[in-house]
């Protein structure tokens, strides 16, 4: 008898995204998502995901009944009165970290802005200190609980930025934490990893220094265990910023993780104007976070090349920033992810939340923000191939949804845990609560 690993049944909508094996959605092409619905008179859509974990088949329950009429399936899923869309993409967080900033939240809505708390040996460096202190052991206790909360809000392929070790040392210890969850069976989430050694200038270092450090010891230290087979990092990050590391000093460092392999991600123009953007698409960044503060021809540039921008609306609403121009950059053709930007200042695990976040304060439409969630954070990923999207031959990742349409997941404002039925990764079913239930 055949066997596959996961049937799901009777859904209302199937929301594949895109449809035409797109790399990323543009523009215009963002608002027309691709949503899948029965036709009238018949009961409902299945989705089959196989053996190896991607997705096999979808359409019509009839249809796909009578074809896998014969089939084992080792889980089904009954999906009535639900929907499905792709499993969640979060495309930039800092998830390794000891030691909260509860008190921080406090001084800042007391008037205090981030610069002014980092200035006072706060923020960042606060963070530095403790997961310092840290063991791994400890470190990968907490990671391993946020990232069960990140599956339980949808999220099934993540970005996980190192950057509170500033040193080859503890630089190491984080990316080892990052590898073994990538590497744990029973964590049911992909990551993508991310070396963010440049994340602030460590206490006692001009940015100078840092940045020699980061080049001269850290980075040949994680190409050593790399080749060991010991360590897999995917992208390089650097926090480009008005006291922290300049344009130049960014250059050198994102031009070392190119020669290392690895894809340019990183921080720009987010307090201040840098010219970020413009650098990171010389230098073809991937993507580039943040941007509340980019230039009209830096919106050009990263247009030109592609660049994915990756916005985190948690940042601008908890500091109270400037919104970034969203509308502008997708009007432009900057291509568009959304992240959570999870990370001691920014305590948001939700996807979810971020897209009602980016609908409401950054205009952004729910099909705007589900392609930005989805296919488009994958695409800041690299990984667009094979995620991001429903689509055969693609990763086995669905959500499921207890909703007779899928703009509920955006709609709902605080509530959307309580909607998301099932959280599938992999064919394997990462996440269920209550229904659907098992068949
Ligand atoms: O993306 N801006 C730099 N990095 C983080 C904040 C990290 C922190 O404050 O610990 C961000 O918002
Ligand atoms: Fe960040």
């Amino acid at each position: 008898m055949k066997r596959a690993k996961l049937l799901i049944k009777h859904a209302e909508q199937i929301v594949q995204v895109c449809a035409n094996n797109e790399d990323m959605l543009v523009g215009e092409a963002m608002r027309n998502i691709a949503v899948m619905k029965p036709e009238e008179g018949t009961s409902g859509l299945s989705l089959v995901i196989d053996r190896e974990g991607n997705i096999a088949d979808f359409g019509t329950d009839a249809i796909l009944e009578a074809k896998y009429a014969n089939w084992y399936f080792e889980n089904v899923l009954d999906a009535s009165g639900c929907c499905l869309l792709p499993g969640l993409v979060d495309a930039h967080t800092h998830p390794v970290w000891a030691g909260d900033r509860v008190h921080e939240f406090a001084m800042k809505l007391a008037g205090a802005t981030y610069m002014e708390v980092h200035k006072a040996g706060g923020g960042i460096n606060f963070t530095v200190e403790h997961t310092r202190n840290a063991s791994e052991e400890e470190l990968f206790v907490l990671f391993k609980e946020r990232l069960q909360r990140m599956v339980k809000a949808g999220t099934t392929l993540v970005e996980c930025k190192s950057g509170y070790g500033l040193d080859v040392e503890n630089e190491l210890k984080m990316l080892r934490v990052i590898e073994r969850a990538r590497r744990d069976d029973n964590i049911n989430i992909e990551i993508s990893s991310t070396y963010c050694g440049a994340h602030s200038v460590p206490k006692g270092s001009t940015a100078d220094e840092a940045t020699d450090d980061v080049i001269s010891k850290q980075i040949p230290a994680i190409k050593a265990e790399m080749e060991m087979g010991k360590l897999h990092v995917d992208n390089i990050d650097v926090f480009c910023e008005k006291g922290v590391f300049d344009i130049m000093q960014t250059r050198r460092i994102l031009e070392e993780g190119v020669k290392a392999g690895w894809r340019i991600n990183f921080h720009g123009d987010e307090l201040n104007p840098m010219k970020a953007a413009e650098l990171g698409a010389d230098m073809k960044a991937c993507a580039i976070s943040h941007l509340e503060e980019i230039s009209d021809n830096g919106i050009a540039a990263m247009a030109s090349v592609r660049s994915v921008a990756v916005i985190l609306p948690t940042t601008a609403y908890i500091l109270r920033l400037r919104a970034p121009p969203v509308r502008k950059m997708i009007e432009s053709g900057v291509p568009m992810a959304l992240g959570s930007d999870f990370n001691p200042n920014a305590f948001c695990l939700s996807m979810p939340l971020v897209m009602h976040l980016a609908c409401v304060n950054l205009r952004m439409s729910m099909p705007e923000a589900i392609a930005a969630s989805t296919i488009n954070a994958a695409a800041s990923l690299g990984r667009s191939r094979t995620h991001g999207s429903i689509e055969v031959g693609k990763r086995g990742n669905v959500l499921v949804i207890r909703a007779p349409k899928w703009e509920h997941l955006v709609y709902q404002l605080g509530g959307q845990n309580d909607i998301i039925a099932a959280v599938v990764c992999r064919g394997k079913i990462a996440y269920q609560n209550c229904k659907p239930e098992e068949a």
